[in-house]
């Protein structure tokens, strides 16, 4: 009687642990087969040897056609094949590869962006055996990254765009007021000393401080006017170029500054489309500007050269200098103008860098790829230089 009761627990006891295995070994196999992201195994040779259904899924493949039949690289189209037998080769020395951007080819020739990680399945000698590969869809992501670009592609496009229609309403505003205020100037200089002439000598001798005071006014609001118009848009700009412009620019700036500004202007071989010149003479204004707000500096040194691949303008000065993590790295507030500065000529496909400390001043370099150039602005390349082109050039000097 009890030797039955004995036995009868037995089976019992080993029916729960099979049952509790047979679940646990379900669960596993779920956890495996339906996961979220896609695993495989791949042996030695390249074979997938283990996948889980959500790969599959993925691939549109049924497991008799890709276990033990297809390669890794049967998977993944062109592009990522090469990508994959380089780390494939290194996963088999080093033991794992991460984050690897993969393309897979679904049986339906669509195509599938993945994340893959892998690590080595080893023998008991350490000698590779297979691995395990986990993917996970790249889809949203790489979605976001195109939408991403795109939406920076407008915005350099409308960043161009303002830049355009501010130098033309910059344009119009200086021309209509040179236009309109300097003949009326000149007119009113010209009643003033036709006035004078016609008023009796006693008349003229008393109202001489007067008239000596309007005559100064009028020259002094003339070249207010000049200056104003200049600022606006220098008319060297358009009828000149770029290197003029600059020149000019430097000069009034040395007079009204009283600080020493030397050029390296190398003639330009690349003739820019007016768009780029405005967008670089703005440039140099502002770092000019900047030069005599904030930097207290002895010299100013403006550089503009051109290489075969690039243009480059540099503005240093051996000023003050200030933390450039100013400009927006540090959290703290800068102004808008060096934000303005590098933000446009990024959007024009430049790149801007600022280097600054109290021993050497401040370095401002704006450098443009000409191809980059010449695709977002279109500028036009001449082989040779232009008769015309020989006004551009100037040599090493101090203003
Ligand atoms: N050449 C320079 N020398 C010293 N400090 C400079 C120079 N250029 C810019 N800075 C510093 O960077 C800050 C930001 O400049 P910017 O963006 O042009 O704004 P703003 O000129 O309106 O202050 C300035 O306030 C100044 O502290
Ligand atoms: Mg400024």
């Amino acid at each position: 009687m009890y030797k039955l009761f004995g036995t009868v627990q037995d089976i019992t006891e080993r029916k729960l642990a099979e049952q509790q295995l047979r679940r646990k070994t379900l669960e596993i196999e779920d956890l495996y087969q339906n996961a979220p992201c896609g695993y495989q195994s791949i042996d030695a040779d390249g074979v997938i040897i283990r996948i889980n259904d959500t790969a599959l899924n993925w691939l549109g493949h049924e497991r008799e056609e890709v276990v033990g039949r297809m390669k890794m690289t049967d998977i993944l189209s062109p592009d990522s094949q090469p990508l994959f037998l380089d780390q494939f080769l290194r996963l088999k020395q080093t033991g794992l590869f991460q984050s690897l951007e993969l393309e897979l080819i679904r049986s339906n020739g669509s195509r599938l962006p993945v994340q893959v990680d892998s690590t080595a399945i080893l023998d008991a000698e350490g000698h590779f055996v297979a691995t395990r590969t986990m993917l996970s869809d790249n889809s949203a992501r790489k979605q976001l990254e195109i939408e991403r670009a795109a939406h920076e592609a407008r915005l350099a496009e409308l960043s161009r765009h303002m830049v355009d229609v501010q130098e033309n309403e910059r344009r119009k505003l200086a021309g209509e007021l040179h236009d309109r205020a300097s003949p009326n100037l000149a007119a009113l200089q010209l009643t003033l000393s036709n006035l004078a002439d016609a008023l009796p000598p006693s008349v003229l001798t008393e109202l001489e401080p007067m008239l000596g005071d309007a005559q100064a006014l009028l020259l002094d609001t003339a070249a207010g006017i000049r200056e104003i118009c200049t600022n606006l848009r220098p008319a060297t700009l358009d009828y000149a170029g770029l290197i003029p412009a600059l020149q000019d620019y430097a000069q009034q700036f040395a007079r009204r500054t009283g600080t020493a500004v030397r050029l390296d202007l190398a003639p330009l071989k690349t003739q820019l489309l007016p768009n780029v010149q405005s967008l670089l003479f703005r440039i140099a204004q502002e770092a000019l500007t900047n030069c005599a707000k904030h930097a207290d500096a002895g010299t100013i040194h403006l550089q503009l050269a051109e290489t075969d691949e690039a243009l480059i303008m540099k503005i240093s000065d051996d000023g003050v200098g200030f933390d450039s993590c100013l400009l927006g790295e540090s959290g703290s507030k800068p102004g808008l103008g060096l934000i303005t500065m590098k933000e446009r000529a990024e959007f024009a496909g430049g790149r801007f860098t600022i280097t600054s400390n109290p021993e050497s001043g401040t370095e401002i370099t704006v450098t443009f790829d000409l191809h980059a150039l010449s695709t977002l602005w279109k500028t036009r390349q001449h082989p040779s230089r232009r008769a015309s082109d020989r006004m551009f050039q100037t040599g090493p000097g101090t203003l």
